[in-house]
């Protein structure tokens, strides 16, 4: 089933997705310092939601929130096992996935009837109910959770490591706090609205989330292979698994020269304008399957980096921690903790 086109849709959310930032980076306060994990888990998990499926979706209540988090932390972490071996195996895993289809069937008929404000379109997750309730309406908690899925469990490590990277490099920090400043002013005092405009005139921003999606990239996306298909000397049958990485292929010096190295200005030659990234990069995959929310990934994590750092000083406590041992369905996870501590720009 092809999924709705976010490509476009993503640009008209630049309003929607400034709002819900604006409201979660109000809950940080003037001063605090904690894991960059759970920071950016608080400020994308509620705006994610809000924003694919309905308004207001995400609990407001401490102890919802809580579980929320939990649930859907222990079905990321176990995806990976829960997608080969039998649930009755994995029991925890098994309670949060049940959790969180629930709280899709009892919200669906919501989702289904909420009408988005003033110009904004309808959400994606409308859009896809539009498309798969023509056949059945069973799988729609499916798909629901399919979407939460695909876009948190890659945004917000991408968050996380973007953050990290720009925080331990002072030059390319210093160079994003001045190009946020020549464009909304130089503190955190006025309540900023970002535009389309605005995001051309920040490109460092873009590269740096590009250079990070480049270098914890998925460890694998797979097919199978329906026809016989020859490379090179040999032939693979048909049913066989073809799988290609990402990860590895990002480290080939022959695309990307000294691979290991954080350089974002290797994006300077990539043509965003067209929607193109640079040759050998396939972090979303490529050709009819690619990933469908890309560019809204791209957008969600522009915002938050600019309205985290125009409202809030920031700097780690921490070394930036390894990434974990290599993760093959989804994008590269932090080995272990990274405090941050933030403080209001007045
Ligand atoms: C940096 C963040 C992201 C990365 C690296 C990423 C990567 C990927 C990859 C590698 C695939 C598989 C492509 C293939 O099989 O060829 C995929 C599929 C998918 N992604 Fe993303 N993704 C990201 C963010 C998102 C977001 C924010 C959304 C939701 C809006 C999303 C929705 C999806 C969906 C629905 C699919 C399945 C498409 C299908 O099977 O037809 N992704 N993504």
């Amino acid at each position: 089933m092809a999924f709705p086109d976010i490509v476009h849709r993503a640009i008209k959310l630049t309003g929607q997705l400034t709002e819900e930032l604006h409201g979660q980076l109000e809950n940080l306060g003037t001063y605090g310092t904690r894991d960059l994990n759970i920071l950016v888990r608080h400020l994308l998990y509620p705006v994610s939601v809000n924003t694919l499926f309905k308004k207001d979706l995400f609990p407001t209540n401490k102890r919802k929130i809580m579980e929320f988090h939990q649930h859907f932390q222990a079905y990321d972490e176990g995806f990976e096992h829960g997608s080969q071996i039998p649930e009755c195996f994995l029991r925890n895993w098994s309670k949060s996935k049940r959790w969180l289809l629930a709280f899709f069937e009892k919200n669906i008929p919501d989702i289904k009837s909420y009408i988005p404000e003033k110009d904004n379109p309808m959400t994606l997750m409308q859009a896809l109910l539009d498309i798969i309730e023509t056949e059945t309406s069973e799988q729609s908690p499916n798909y629901g959770l399919l979407l939460l899925w695909a876009s948190l469990s890659n945004a917000v490590p991408i968050a996380f490591w973007t953050i990290g990277f720009v925080l331990s490099q002072p030059s390319i920090h210093k160079a994003i706090m001045e190009s946020i400043s020549s464009v909304f002013g130089t503190a955190g005092k006025d309540k900023i609205k970002v535009s389309e405009d605005d995001l051309k005139k920040l490109p460092l921003i873009k590269w740096c989330i590009l250079e990070t999606i480049r270098l914890r990239a998925p460890g694998a996306i797979t097919r199978k292979v329906l026809k016989p298909v020859k490379i090179l000397n040999f032939t693979v049958p048909s049913g066989d698994l073809l799988m290609l990485s990402p990860f590895w292929l990002h480290r080939n010096p022959k695309y990307f020269p000294e691979p290991e190295l954080f350089k974002p200005e290797r994006w300077k030659e990539a043509n965003l304008e067209k929607y193109a990234f640079l040759d050998g990069f396939v972090a979303f995959g490529s050709g009819k399957y690619q990933c469908p929310g890309r560019w809204l990934a791209m957008l969600e994590i522009e915002m938050c980096i600019i309205l985290l750092f125009y409202y809030y000083d920031c700097r780690l406590l921490d070394p930036l921690p390894k990434q974990r041992s290599l993760h093959l369905l989804g994008v590269q996870q932090p080995e272990g903790q990274c405090q941050i501590e933030y403080t209001r720009r007045t």
